[in-house]
């Protein structure tokens, strides 16, 4: 059942903490703060390659999977969607990683990417929260998220399972590779051990998420914005929105604005955009400054390290706790799914059940 909350999403909105925790002890040692991965029946040091598909909230976890792995394994990923993967017929060498994510294990065009990968020599790693689906059956190894059965149409908890075991495999591709000593690992894996707590904390910023979204309840069109890793965070945050607000949303590359979209501010677009302290963090600002600049009502995620920044030009701000670059956007996709579900009550929408869509895509 639901536990008291109003609609299966709330509940496993609630369920992050839990589910992260979970994800993690499967595929880390906390005595040695090292991931241990399951047997796999091929050497993933001897990996050349790697290419990933999945099809919606999936797909954008595989694009921050993408983000990491070139950045701390240093491999070269390539990423599609799966109903493009499939058709693509892309050149493979043989012996590279298929890598394949999925809630359900059933979805059509993710099967069918994993078979054509499968025949082009691919080694095949799945992340699929169901451990018992065709997807499972047909892997060479399953890394599995531990987030208990997901309900909502709209993904949320899966979500944060799926980064929880992409940032393991990560790392442990980068120590196969000799890139990640001892004490990376071991930082990395402490960031990684510290999220459940850190995530819990999201909850408390609820009110300043609800104000926000009394403003986007009132658009007919929305902009998410964000760089590098918070990019598909921007994703997942606009297709949540459309999904079960009817909204229409649009997330872009913040760098990408003035190539076309910056057309479209007014304001009456509000701009949502994900920008904690970091790397990115000037250049995330200037082009919300330049939104700003053209009437944009910014809306923005941040944490405590970037708030004072963004209260100088930001209509609402959200601080999240401070955490290292590499698993922010795995915390800082909460409050934007909260955000989502928080303007579907507003609209009064069938937040489980929205139209024209079904939890699991088994046709093409
Ligand atoms: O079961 P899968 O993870 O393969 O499903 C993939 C997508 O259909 C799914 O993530 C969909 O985009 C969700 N409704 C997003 O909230």
């Amino acid at each position: 059942g639901k536990d008291g909350y109003r609609h299966y999403m709330e509940k496993e909105l609630h369920e992050h903490p839990v589910v992260i925790g979970q994800t993690l002890q499967r595929l880390i040692d906390p005595a040695t703060r090292r991931v241990v991965m399951p047997d796999l029946p091929f050497d993933l040091a001897a990996v050349q390659r790697v290419v990933l598909t999945a099809c919606g909230s999936a797909f954008y976890a595989g694009m921050i999977g993408r983000y990491w792995i070139e950045q701390y394994a240093r491999l070269p990923v390539d990423i599609d969607v799966a109903s493009e993967m499939r058709y693509r017929n892309p050149p493979l060498t043989r012996g590279g990683l298929g890598l394949l994510i999925s809630q359900s294990g059933e979805t059509a065009d993710t099967l069918a990417a994993l078979r054509g990968m499968r025949e082009a020599g691919q080694h095949i790693v799945s992340v699929l929260n169901v451990e018992q689906s065709t997807m499972a059956r047909e892997s060479d190894a399953v890394l599995g998220t531990v987030a208990g059965p997901e309900i909502s149409v709209a993904s949320t908890k899966a979500f944060t399972a799926q980064l929880s075991v992409l940032a393991c495999l990560t790392i442990a591709l980068g120590r196969a590779r000799g890139l990640i000593g001892p004490a990376q690992e071991e930082s990395m894996v402490t960031n990684l051990l510290d999220l459940p707590s850190k995530a819990t904390e999201v909850f408390e910023r609820h009110d300043e998420i609800r104000r926000m979204a009394t403003i986007v309840a009132d658009a007919r069109d929305v902009l998410y914005l964000g760089r590098g890793a918070m990019f598909p965070v921007a994703l997942e945050g606009a297709l949540k929105l459309k999904e079960i607000t009817y909204i229409h949303a649009e997330a872009y590359a913040a760098g990408e604005m003035k190539h076309g979209p910056i057309s479209l501010i007014d304001n009456t677009v509000p701009v949502v955009a994900t920008v904690p302290s970091g790397p990115l963090f000037e250049k995330t600002l200037s082009n919300l400054q330049e939104a700003r600049a053209r009437g944009g009502r910014l809306l923005v995620f941040t944490d405590m390290a970037g708030a004072p920044r963004l209260r100088e030009i930001a209509e609402c701000v959200v601080a999240i706790p401070t955490v290292d670059e590499f698993v922010a956007p795995i915390l800082q996709t909460i409050p934007v799914q909260i955000l989502a579900y928080e303007v579907a009550l507003l609209k009064g929408t069938d937040v489980d059940q929205p139209r024209n869509l079904a939890k699991s895509v088994t046709v093409e």
